[in-house]
């Protein structure tokens, strides 16, 4: 399973990305004004704002050199369309996120038709992955932590929807979306998910462990102890 960042902060991807462990981005609406008001940034106008979001996802998709995630905002298909292209035409990295909507499966396959990378997001049943697919997605994004909030289990649609495509032989890559916990990780790649967009907090919690710390404490005080004793 490949690990992304779900995230549209720089300074997060600049320090998750020197790991060397990263295989690509997500973000969203939301992340991206987090991001952004986080940072302190006022805009005049709407204009400005998008012009700003269009001007973090290129610098993303600069940094890791991988697949960014990059949502549309329109409703409507052709607004969808419009926005995927520009935003596609932004850097060769760039995937267009379009909600499983009727909108957003027509406005899929027509960027899948013209080669545009598209992953279709908010899914929360094995048919909307299908349909996805069927529109020509290249990944979809099941949200496991909005599913397990409603008292479902997210793994266990990952687990189906794996079973559904590998049946069928399909190709879309099953992005593990809305992870909570380093346990989400560890369940999302048994389930069989192809990638999981993690945040920043999440994925610094996959590498902590006290044994770890205390196993580096007690090999350099043992070093220093034996040069003390040449
Ligand atoms: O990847 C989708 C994610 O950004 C949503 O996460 O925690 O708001 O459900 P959450």
């Amino acid at each position: 399973m490949k690990l992304y960042l779900d995230t549209a902060n720089v300074q997060e991807i600049r320090e998750i990305h020197a790991m060397g462990v990263l295989s690509g981005v997500t973000t969203n609406p939301s992340l991206v004004a987090k991001a952004l008001t986080q940072a302190g940034e006022r805009f005049e106008s709407e204009a400005a704002f998008y012009e700003r979001f269009t001007g973090v996802v290129r610098e993303i998709a600069e940094l890791v050199q991988a697949p960014v995630s990059a949502e549309a905002l329109s409703t409507d298909a052709d607004g969808m369309v419009a926005e995927g292209k520009k935003l596609a035409a932004l850097s060769e990295h760039v995937v267009i996120k379009l909600p499983v909507t009727a909108a957003g499966l027509a406005a899929c396959r027509r960027l899948a038709d013209e080669g545009v990378a598209v992953n279709m997001t908010l899914i929360f049943s094995a048919n909307q992955a299908l349909l996805a697919a069927r529109a020509g997605a290249r990944y979809v994004s099941p949200f496991l932590g909005r599913i397990d909030d409603t008292g479902w289990s997210g793994v266990e649609l990952v687990r189906t929807i794996r079973e559904i495509y590998d049946l069928h032989g399909i190709e879309a890559e099953i992005i593990a979306a809305s992870i909570r916990h380093p346990q989400h990780v560890t369940e999302a790649a048994l389930a069989g998910a192809d990638i999981a967009t993690i945040p920043y907090g999440v994925f610094k919690a996959l590498l902590k462990h006290p044994l770890t710390d205390i196993g580096i404490e007690r090999f350099l005080s043992d070093w220093e102890k034996a040069k003390q004793e040449l």
